[in-house]
């Protein structure tokens, strides 16, 4: 039995099976419509989620399964004091697979240890977020051709935000990638990453003006300030409007620049930048269906 714990669970070739699998789904919708008829979903998410469950949801119906599960720790047992453990333990007996989101980093790994059935982190504190990055690399792939030889930009919180941590972790195992890290001083990428990235040879460069670096970049993959990660609310005000691409910036850009964003947004994104042919982060959301169906299949061995 597999589980879905970090995007590097799966080798790149099986990356590029799953994303092959992807693109046949969202082909040829009608051959999957019951590839999961009589299956059962959970999704125990312990945090705020709209898109995250909401695509799983859709994915698996989609697939012809169900679902079931809850959408905050209030409203489940962990209220009561019951461990993940012992949770994913009867949830094993209610579903086939378990998606899961919880605040403390880990909690997906203990549940999956102690679990019957396959688990997927759908978020884990600020740690990782394999699902978003799988979405990520497939809108990339999809969009593109391949994914490999660019200079992606990512900018915002990098500090607390989990999907640019999964998606940086993801893509060192590419060739040709450039980095650039455009944040605020206090939400600069932690130094486990940089160092991980020295390590291994690979280019990255850590700047805080994003007019400057416009002009170089492939994708500039866009973030939210994760208030809910901050100690105390000055610090978040201070620091929540630092960057917002517009259209004027915009205009800096490379005419083939994509923007990616994992969404939701807040005020990082103008509106009137949504016109702009390059936004493409309505297009990745709806990629992040089509990968949630192929890694449902690919975990439960249905294809
Ligand atoms: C992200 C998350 O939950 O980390 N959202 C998502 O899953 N698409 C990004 C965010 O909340 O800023």
């Amino acid at each position: 039995m597999r589980h879905l714990l970090s995007p590097m669970d799966f080798t790149t070739e099986e990356l590029d099976k799953l994303f092959d699998l992807a693109n046949d789904i969202e082909n040829n919708p009608a051959k999957y419509a019951h590839a999961c008829d009589g299956r059962i979903l959970a999704t125990c998410f312990y945090e705020p989620s709209t898109r995250t469950r909401l695509s799983f949801e859709s994915a698996m119906l989609r697939l012809g399964g169900q679902v079931l599960g809850f959408s905050d720790a209030g409203s489940s047992s962990a209220s009561k004091g019951e461990s993940v453990s012992d949770t994913i333990k009867v949830i094993s007996g209610y579903a086939d697979i378990c998606a899961m989101r919880h605040p403390k980093e880990g909690a997906p790994m203990v549940a999956a240890e102690k679990s019957d059935i396959p688990v997927i982190n759908a978020g884990d504190g600020g740690h990782q977020h394999p699902t978003q990055t799988l979405t990520d690399l497939l809108t990339i792939r999809s969009l593109t051709g391949t994914i490999g030889n660019f200079t992606i930009g990512l900018c915002g919180d990098l500090k607390f935000g989990r999907t640019v941590h999964s998606l940086i972790h993801a893509l060192e195992r590419y060739e040709g990638i450039n980095f650039i890290f455009i944040s605020p001083q206090e939400l600069r990428v932690p130094d486990y990453i940089t160092e991980e990235l020295k390590a291994n040879n690979i280019p990255y460069e850590e700047v805080t003006n994003l007019e400057t670096v416009m002009p170089q970049l492939d994708f500039l993959y866009m973030t939210r300030v994760q208030r809910e990660r901050f100690f105390n609310e000055e610090d978040y005000i201070r620091l929540k409007d630092f960057y917002i691409l517009d259209t004027a910036k915009m205009e800096l850009a490379k005419p083939e620049m994509l923007v990616l964003h994992p969404l939701p947004r807040v005020n990082e994104i103008s509106v009137e930048v949504d016109k702009d042919p390059r936004a493409a982060y309505f297009k990745q959301a709806k990629y992040g269906v089509y990968v949630r169906m192929a890694l449902i299949l690919t975990l439960l061995e249905l294809v």
